[in-house]
């Protein structure tokens, strides 16, 4: 089925000057961008993003990092675009991430781990309004 996700390039691949390699991966595994923005987000933002994680010990790192810089916030629409994207990414450790995927070539760390993806329908849907107004995504 035709899915959508939400995709974050985070503080450390946007630093990395590596978003053009990393919208390249998506497109030519036939993911389309239809909504896109560059923020920098606010701890609030932040923590609000991340609040399933909230009792983790590692939130706080988490948020730390997630402020530390912009990110790219982006839409990725396409058939099957959750588990795709989740491919794409590799491993949340990037020292588990498989060869040839975005955090085995471009994170250093599990905290600075270039990017984000949703993990199921639900969440791509509450993560897709928490940064897009329906009115700002573009579907063909
Ligand atoms: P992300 O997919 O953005 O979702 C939560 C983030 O928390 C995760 O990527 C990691 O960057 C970070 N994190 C840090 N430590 C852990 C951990 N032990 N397990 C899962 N996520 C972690």
């Amino acid at each position: 089925a035709i899915e959508r996700t939400l995709s974050i390039i985070k503080p450390d691949a946007v630093a990395k000057n590596v978003i053009g390699q990393i919208y390249t991966r998506f497109e030519n595994a036939g993911l389309k961008i239809v909504a896109a923005r560059m923020a920098q987000l606010s701890r609030a933002e932040a923590e609000g993003f991340y609040a399933v994680h909230a009792a983790r010990p590692f939130f706080k790192d988490l948020v730390d990092f997630m402020v530390s810089g912009p990110v790219i916030i982006q839409v990725l629409e396409g058939e099957n675009a959750i588990a795709k994207h989740r491919d794409l990414m590799g491993a949340t450790d990037p020292k588990k991430a498989e060869k040839g995927t975005i955090r085995a070539d471009f994170a250093d760390s599990i905290d600075a781990n270039a990017v984000h993806g949703s993990d199921a329908e639900e969440t791509a849907k509450t993560e897709i309004a928490y940064f897009f107004p329906a009115l700002n995504v573009y579907s063909r």
